[in-house]
């Protein structure tokens, strides 16, 4: 399709001012069968007339959503309605992994796309991993289904997530997967993690106590969170730095890092992969 606010302006002209065509939404998320936009105030009285447009351009697509605020509290659910078409329940499919998702209760961060595809290419065979902020299987599932772990401990503190964290497991058909339906920070395993999976955002580094937890005397946190470009990455590495020691671990080697997407003006989602080893 040629450009998306391009397509829509011209299917809309005469029925909206010109002025407010160049508000039109330029890009879109596409969840499975599912469309989700983010309309300007302006266009807000014309939604149903932009969301069937929008329906009739992609003969794969069921429901057209506007995302109308950011992901609210803990449990990270938007605020998404329906606005063309119907249904909120879709399969998203992406390097062969299946994510069965209610796009109105639950979030689908387009930004880790890459980390989906990252991540399972790193756990080595027989590893032991915990994803504390597991959501619907956002990380768990790919590192199931494309690496070979003895075990992976999904937590999340939100029933949906994990209700559908366990149909994905069904879909996907993997074996080595035990859902936990907690506060990540009461959680007690019975054995050790190699490596631990942080996909929370903002301040994760308060949870960095509850990973060390996890973690055996040597092992990797995949630590995301949010910091100031003027911070990078001193900030960061400080606070590894200083978390490691309070927990009886030092701070071995930054593996990687990376900035995962603009979270807001001048902030930033990062992810740095860091490994740590327990203080002799
Ligand atoms: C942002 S979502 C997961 C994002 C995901 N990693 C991705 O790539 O899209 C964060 C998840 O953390 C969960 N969560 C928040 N606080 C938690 C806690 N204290 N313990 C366990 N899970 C928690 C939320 O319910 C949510 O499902």
């Amino acid at each position: 399709m040629k450009q998306f606010r391009e397509e829509l302006k011209g299917r809309l002209r005469g029925r909206i001012s010109e002025d407010k065509l160049k508000s039109l939404p330029s890009g879109f998320q596409k969840i499975g069968n599912i469309i989700i936009v983010n309309l300007k105030p302006e266009l807000l009285q014309f939604k149903k007339d932009i969301g069937e447009t929008i329906l009739d351009c992609f003969r794969d697509v069921k429901t057209v959503c506007n995302k109308f605020d950011r992901v609210k509290n803990q449990t990270r659910t938007p605020s998404i309605e329906v606005i063309a078409g119907d249904g909120t329940e879709t399969i998203h499919t992406e390097n062969n992994c299946f994510y069965k998702i209610d796009v109105a209760k639950l979030m689908f961060a387009k930004g880790n796309m890459r980390e989906r595809g990252r991540l399972p290419l790193l756990v080595k065979p027989g590893e032991t991993v915990v994803d504390m902020f597991c959501g619907l299987g956002y990380f768990t599932i790919p590192i199931a289904k494309l690496a070979k772990p003895k075990k992976i401990y999904a937590i999340d503190i939100n029933p949906f997530a994990v209700d559908f964290l366990k149909e994905n497991i069904k879909l996907n058909l993997v074996s080595c997967v035990e859902t936990i339906l907690r506060d990540c920070r009461t959680v007690s395993l019975p054995e050790k993690a190699d490596r631990v999976i942080m996909g929370y955002l903002p301040r994760t580094y308060e949870f960095l106590p509850a990973a060390f937890g996890f973690l055996k005397d040597s092992g990797v946190i995949h630590y995301h969170d949010t910091f100031r470009e003027n911070e990078l990455w001193e900030k960061p590495r400080k606070i590894l730095g200083e978390q490691a020691q309070k927990a009886g671990y030092w701070l071995d080697k930054i593996r990687y890092k990376a900035v995962v997407k603009q979270f807001a003006p001048r902030v930033c989602h990062i992810v740095i992969d860091a490994k740590f080893r327990r203080t002799a």
